[in-house]
């Protein structure tokens, strides 16, 4: 058993909050998610097995966020995406992202050898006045250098 008895408690507690178990996909995986840094295959059985779906289900959703990672590309302890779009590109953007590229020796995509960061692009993240921004794990930061960026990681 993959899932802890505290994450299917998790999951359960969604259940009454949707009008059935099936709504539930999208909220589970990201408990999963949050907690394993990752959604094995045998989380997906067992999270089906609690929302009484076949597995095909929950891998459909996977494979249309593209958010979630699969086990052979576990999340880091942080996540942080670095938005690219446009007016986060024509005030350094792109240079952020390749920075904090270079610094952690990661590509965009990945997660530094230590299991320290993942580095993603995103696009928009709605908070353009404050161009460039990130978001780290569900936290955005704005007017951000690649210096601001490693100590938010670090703290
Ligand atoms: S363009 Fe970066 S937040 Fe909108």
């Amino acid at each position: 058993m993959i899932l802890t008895e505290q994450i299917r408690e998790r999951i359960r507690a969604e259940f009454p909050k949707y009008p059935d178990k099936r709504a539930v996909v999208l909220p589970a995986l990201h408990i999963v998610h949050d907690e394993l840094r990752s959604v094995p295959h045998a989380a997906i059985e067992e999270i089906a097995g609690l929302l009484e779906i076949h597995p095909a289900e929950i891998h459909d959703t996977m494979s249309f966020y593209q958010f979630f990672r699969e086990e052979d590309r576990p999340l880091g302890k942080r996540r942080v995406w670095v938005c690219r779009s446009l007016s986060c590109a024509l005030r350094g953007g792109e240079e952020l992202l390749e920075s904090l590229s270079h610094k952690w020796r990661v590509a965009p995509g990945g997660t530094t050898d230590d299991g320290r960061v993942s580095l993603e692009y995103a696009e928009c993240l709605g908070a353009c006045e404050g161009a460039p921004c990130v978001l780290v794990n569900d936290e955005c930061h704005m007017n951000v250098s690649a210096e601001d960026v490693e100590q938010i990681v670090g703290e």
